[in-house]
């Protein structure tokens, strides 16, 4: 049998879960969590809603109903690992260790530090005003999460697909300096997972006030449903399904014999407000069994601080080991051991990777970039000048963690074309070998 592949997620604590959420990623989550082969860690990041929430009450009020809502939709505690960040001290013993090793320029570049550093040149202010180190370090934090589990798949939106590549990036410099400890981690995103319009035919999210919450009462639930936006075609007159919000919402609910025979309901004249009866009922039958346990777990608090706390343990049984081995590994040990273990002589300096520069025949320069054994890796693009080859190298080596590659072994750096891989090297290999430049 093959090992199991160690799936890990967080949710921040923020705001009431709509159906969109659900629908989006609690639900995808929660089936992906009973497959088998597959150890789902999912917890709550608390220690991340700390650097957008600064009232202790809503991020309690929060981490309550959002642990209660992934239990009451179906996540069974006992088959994953299902845990609250900050009930884990090795998280942020990782983050330390790993804020180490992180190169502070890549930091600048993480979307959300870039994006509030634009907008205070926008507004004229100074590039760091209102910017606290908590943001600025959001993604050193969240390879912790990751790297804490040896985690190898992380499903997450695309828009925190660069702080898996950032995970990857610490993983292989703290590997480079101190042996392979960490797991590499791939990003997961989901594209075909739904994404549900909301009442007004947008996205369904909170920043468009136009949210179902996932467990309104019965009541508000027909309410909010009743404001759905349709076109104005009367009882009567056939409609096209394929261009209705409602449709989308009813089909994402429904059962492919339901969802086809509203198709063909509404094409054959359903009025609109029979269809949102449909969908109320539709909904409400889905809905009605969870929100019952909903409301069960949320009058016992106990129950969900129980099972978080024996999450924990079941967590911490297997980031505790690795972190004694990571301390171990930067020369964090007990002083007898470390007596005992020092070699007596530094080490022979170990060959590196390098870059090669050469001129072809066709008047252009080039470069190769080869790892410690000599092999080669990268097949650097022709320039008209060393200088301007020299500047790619530059770049590489501030920046390695920013490359990507397409399926024809194109290598971009930040979007731009570098070269192109060389056969039987990947971009790890090019990845780890850039490393050594960073930390040398
Ligand atoms: N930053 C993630 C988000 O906003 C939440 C998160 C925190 C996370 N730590 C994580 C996701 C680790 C995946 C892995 O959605």
């Amino acid at each position: 049998m093959n090992s199991p592949t160690r799936v890990l997620t967080g949710i921040t604590p923020s705001g009431t879960p709509h159906l969109g959420n659900y629908a989006g990623a609690i639900r995808p989550a929660v089936a992906e969590s009973l497959r088998p082969g597959v150890e789902s860690f999912y917890f709550l990041a608390d220690y991340h809603a700390l650097i957008k929430v600064q009232d202790p009450v809503r991020v309690q009020r929060s981490t309550l109903e959002i642990a209660a809502t992934w239990l009451a939709c179906g996540l069974d505690p006992d088959r994953v690992w299902f845990y609250r960040q900050s009930d884990i001290p090795e998280i942020p013993e990782l983050t330390w260790l790993l804020t180490c090793v992180a190169g502070k320029g890549l930091l600048n570049r993480a979307h959300a530090y870039k994006a509030a550093v634009d907008a205070n040149s926008v507004a004229g202010e100074d590039a760091d005003a209102g910017v606290t180190a908590g943001l600025y370090l959001y993604p050193v934090l969240m390879a912790a999460d990751i790297l804490a589990f040896k985690a190898q798949r992380v499903p997450v939106g695309r828009d925190q697909v660069q702080h898996i590549e950032m995970a990857r990036d610490f993983a292989v410099r703290f590997n480079h300096l101190y042996g392979p400890h960490l797991v590499l981690p791939e990003a997961i995103v989901e594209d075909q997972v739904a994404t549900l319009p909301g009442l007004d035919g947008r996205k369904m999210s909170k920043s468009y006030d136009n949210t179902i919450p996932l467990f309104a009462p019965p009541a508000q639930l027909k309410k909010l449903i009743a404001g759905i936006v349709t076109d104005s075609s009367a009882p009567g007159e056939a409609k096209d399904p394929d261009v209705s919000h409602l449709f989308t919402l009813y089909r994402a609910f429904a059962s492919p014999a339901q969802a086809a025979d509203m198709h063909a309901a509404l094409r054959s004249g359903l009025a609109w407000g029979e269809a949102k009866e449909a969908l109320f009922e539709l909904l409400d039958g889905h809905l009605a069994p969870m929100r019952e346990r909903y409301e069960a777990l949320m009058a016992k608090p106990a129950e969900i601080e129980a099972t978080l706390q024996a999450g924990a343990s079941k967590a911490r049984a297997v980031a505790t080991p690795l972190l004694r081995d990571l301390r171990d590994a930067v020369g964090l040990r007990p002083l007898t051991a470390a007596m005992a273990d020092a070699p007596k002589t530094k080490p022979a300096k170990a060959a590196q990777p390098a870059f090669r520069q050469y001129r072809e025949a066709d008047g252009r320069f080039y470069f190769k970039l080869v790892d410690a054994e000599g092999r080669a890796l990268l097949q650097g693009a022709g320039h008209a000048s060393p200088k301007d080859v020299g500047e790619v190298i530059a770049r590489l080596k501030a920046s390695g963690a920013m490359l990507a590659a397409d399926d024809s072994g194109g290598v971009q750096l930040a979007g731009e074309p570098v070269g192109t891989l060389i056969a039987l090297s990947n971009l790890d290999d090019v990845r780890t070998a850039l490393a050594a430049f960073e930390t040398a």
